[in-house]
């Protein structure tokens, strides 16, 4: 019992500093300058005109800051935002009821929007266009179609897999914005912020050796932050400097690309196990032991950027880069 209440609590905590590891508004959200910046003057020009905001499309891989970027949007226009994902969304009913329930202006964000049914997206296209839902009363031929008016509202979809999305949905979105790895450096400035927030003392070169290894993503920078924090708490001193980083981050593993063991494992499987490839997604990701969407949207995205795996139409090989990071030779 006393474990559980221990544990409850240490993870209230860590949702709690998780919450204020993000930044609340526009100037303190470091990166995707180019998404900021146009969502800067939308938000203005809708200010003005006293409008709210168009639908707005956020896609990209996991961990970039879609759901902070829609907090964001909705602190920034001074309303309330509801939060679901498109799995939750079971029932045309379902939806109804949480457009039912916005106020004038309030922001919906529906993350995973690819999985929204067929049945729901249907709702979905007056709803956003013109601010109205058709509920069906009744069954058979009695059956009677009722409008409903909703407030005008924002709806923030975000996706990983922005391909899955059909047309009819993705063209009802007025802004589409993909969102962009980040660089070292924008990293750096962010594991500067939440070090302040969590009062770590920390160098230049310290965040910069957590920056380089957290695969471009601001979420992964700051759990990395948060393990190297405890290393250098029980281990050394206390402050993160470059010393402390590099042995925190070799002992958990994260190489100096910033590969996990997973990314290891997929990318010495398909060296070893099909010469590099070409191997289809299904063929390697059952070799794994994965599920082919986690390797597609969780693992791929950053492996290609790095450059060391290729798409072809024939499947996934790795490059010549990634024979000589794990310094193993390329038969023939
Ligand atoms: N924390 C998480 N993502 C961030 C970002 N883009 N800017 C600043 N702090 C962040």
């Amino acid at each position: 019992m006393k474990k559980r209440l221990i544990t409850n609590q240490m993870i209230e905590e860590d949702i709690t500093i998780e919450t204020s590891l993000r930044p609340s508004c526009l100037d303190d959200y470091i990166g995707q300058e180019k998404a900021k910046e146009n969502i800067r003057i939308f938000l203005e020009a809708a200010k003005q005109r006293n409008e709210p905001l168009d639908h707005v499309l956020l896609y990209g891989p996991p961990g970039l800051g879609k759901t902070t970027l829609a907090s964001i949007i909705g602190h920034e226009m001074g309303v309330n935002l509801k939060i679901t994902s498109g799995p939750a969304i079971e029932r045309p009913g379902d939806i109804a009821a949480l457009l039912n329930n916005l106020q004038e202006g309030d922001l919906l964000f529906i993350d995973e929007i690819h999985r929204l049914n067929r049945q729901v997206e249907e709702v979905m296209y007056p709803a956003m266009e013109d601010y109205v839902i058709d509920i069906l009363i009744g069954k058979g031929p009695a059956a009677k179609s009722i409008r409903l008016d909703l407030p005008k509202f924002t709806l923030v979809g975000a996706t990983t897999r922005v391909g899955l999305l059909s047309s009819p949905l993705r063209d009802r979105f007025g802004v589409l914005h993909k969102l962009e790895f980040y660089t070292p450096q924008e990293l750096a400035t962010i594991i500067h912020r939440s070090a302040k927030v969590l009062k770590v003392e920390i160098d230049v070169n310290g965040a910069y050796e957590i920056a380089r290894r957290s695969r471009g993503t601001p979420r992964l920078a700051n759990r990395l932050l948060k393990r190297v924090r405890d290393f250098a708490q029980v281990k050394f001193d206390g402050v993160i400097t470059e010393e402390v980083a590099k042995a925190s981050l070799d002992l958990l593993d994260v190489d100096p690309l910033g590969l996990d063991k997973n990314d290891r494992k997929m990318l010495i499987t398909l060296i070893e196990k099909y010469q590099g490839g070409p191997v289809g997604l299904d063929t390697l990701a059952a070799t794994i032991g994965e599920e082919s969407d986690t390797v597609e949207e969780v693992y791929e995205p950053f492996l290609l950027q790095l450059g060391l795996l290729n798409r072809t139409p024939r499947g996934r090989m790795v490059t010549p880069y990634c024979y000589k990071h794990f310094g193993i030779i390329m038969n023939n």
